[in-house]
């Protein structure tokens, strides 16, 4: 499962289509190297993994250029306008164990990119003006990095990673490619689009206030929690369709809450609207005050509870106690008044992708890879302890709903379907089936009488959770041409 989700990661990445600009530009060779264009890219895709900020191998962190000009172990790797006596140059060609990035980490750096870093060196490895040798270069490349120009039609299906109701119940805004996506519920019909930075939400909040808060980002590079207003004017039209620019528009992007070197996977908001929590890859959840109005928002807490990604956050009822989930195969619960881990749930014994709070604070539940939606509760040894299981599914466990009014859970992931749940006793009511594909998100409306699911093939279905009967489908990628399958000799 994760494995696919990081293979999607390297689709999108890999896709001459998608190749940022700054990628696809490459170097006329007429003109100088650009040391913060052509050089610093190839350093970070291939390199800065092992010789980032913290821990570097070989004592070598080449974020920065003064750090990278230092040397590790060894004296500066670089002798500027002399390729041949630089270490660096040396390590790029070596065919023995010296070779970087090592051997076993896969094949060498292409011969075209090694002959660039050969001619930013004899032309004297000079770094750009306006780039103190003191930069992170990561944070440096990100500033110059732009989003891609909204796609008119999408020539492939979306995976919809993330879906809210708006407050009034009447849209739908789901996850595009570097947009976001607003349908009408009644028709199912494209509403608005909003262009955004990131290359996909990962997760949508609704504040009080009718703002959109998005967490999301470019796996691996950035990741982001912006807050959106839906209701701002529109830049222009595209086929009778409002289009936003979330990008640069400061009355559609009104909130840039975080900036994250990876990407952000989760929100929660509590029950009395005053806190946000974001999780993300960089291990961290990152709690803000946002009493005083989402403009003033007021970073409490970073808490590093988790030993690797944290895929989901869910406040408790009392507006103090925050839930997580993680891929370090636990569920946490976390104090923010006495600021400590008070409850580790090690059940699931692999990722946990999903964790929700019931409504009176009494019980937790989550969802894995082991194919289960497990209860627990605040007793027990390790502050958390199982009460009952509930499986039936038949592949990873990925999403978690809880019904506002009825004891219902709904659970959805790897096997395409979605199952619901007796909250108290455990029994599964029914199964909702359809989807062909993995099941990537959940929603339910405020009224609590539609149940929207989103999957990896971009299909979105809206069901009654009353009966379990299909109300709509359609495609959330603008524009899809649907290409039918190849018949069958
Ligand atoms: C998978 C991890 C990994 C990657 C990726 C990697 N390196 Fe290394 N690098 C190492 C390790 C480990 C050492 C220490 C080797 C030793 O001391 O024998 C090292 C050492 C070095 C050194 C010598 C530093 C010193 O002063 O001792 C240089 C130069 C270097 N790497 C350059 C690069 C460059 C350039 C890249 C990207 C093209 C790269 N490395 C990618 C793991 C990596």
């Amino acid at each position: 499962m994760l494995s696919r989700l990081i293979c999607m990661a390297l689709v999108l990445v890999l896709c001459p289509f998608f190749a940022s600009r700054a990628n696809a530009q490459g170097n006329a060779s007429g003109q100088p190297v650009s040391f913060i264009r052509d050089i610093a890219p190839i350093f970070r895709e291939n390199c800065f993994g092992c010789h980032g900020s913290k821990n570097p191998k070989g004592k070598l962190d080449m974020t920065k250029v003064e750090t990278l000009r230092k040397g590790g172990t060894k004296e500066d790797p670089i002798v500027s306008g002399k390729p041949d006596e630089s270490h660096l140059v040396d390590v790029l060609k070596a065919t023995d164990a010296s070779r970087m990035p090592p051997r076993e980490t896969g094949a060498p750096l292409a011969a075209a990119k090694i002959a660039l870093v050969e001619r930013w060196i004899a032309e004297g490895a000079k770094v750009d003006g306006g780039i103190d040798t003191k930069s992170d270069l990561v944070k440096e490349l990100r500033k110059r990095w732009s989003p891609p120009a909204l796609l008119g039609q999408y020539s492939f299906p979306v995976s919809v990673t993330a879906l809210a109701f708006t407050p009034d119940g009447k849209q739908l805004v789901t996850s595009g490619h570097h947009e976001l996506c607003v349908w009408d519920v009644e028709s199912g019909k494209l509403a608005k689009r909003v262009a955004i930075r990131s290359r996909r939400a990962m997760a949508l909040q609704f504040l009080p206030d009718g703002k959109l808060v998005m967490a999301g980002g470019r796996p691996g590079e950035e990741g982001d929690v912006s807050v959106y207003d839906l209701s701002a004017p529109a830049a222009r039209q595209d086929n009778g369709v409002a289009v936003l620019n979330g990008v640069s528009d400061p009355k559609v992007l009104v909130k840039r809450l975080l900036e994250a070197d990876d990407e952000v996977e989760c929100l929660s908001l509590s029950a009395d609207g005053k806190k946000l929590a974001a999780g993300g890859c960089d291990r961290l959840i990152q709690v803000w005050d946002i009493s005083a109005g989402i403009a003033q928002a007021k970073l409490t807490d970073t808490i590093e509870n988790h030993a690797d990604w944290v895929f989901a956050v869910a406040f408790f009822p009392d507006n103090n106690r925050l839930a997580s989930a993680s891929r370090d195969k636990t569920a946490k619960v976390w104090d923010l008044k006495a600021k400590e881990s008070v409850a580790t749930f090690p059940e699931h014994q692999n990722p946990v992708f999903g964790v929700a709070v019931k409504a009176d604070g009494s019980a937790c539940y989550s969802v894995g890879e082991d194919k289960q939606v497990r209860a627990w509760n605040l007793t027990g040894d390790q502050g958390a302890k199982q009460i009952r299981a509930m499986g039936g599914a038949g592949g990873a466990v990925l999403k978690l709903a809880q019904h506002g009014k009825e004891p219902w859970l709904f659970s959805a992931g790897a096997d395409a379907k979605i199952r619901q749940y007796e909250r108290e006793k455990g029994n599964q009511i029914r199964e909702l089936a359809g989807h062909k594909d993995y099941v990537l998100s959940l929603a339910l409306n405020p009224s609590g009488d539609l149940l929207a699911s989103g999957g990896w093939d971009g299909e979105i279905r809206l069901w009654n959770p009353k009966d379990g009967k299909l109300i709509k489908v359609f495609n959330a990628s603008p524009g899809l041409k649907v290409v039918a399958a190849p018949a069958k000799p």
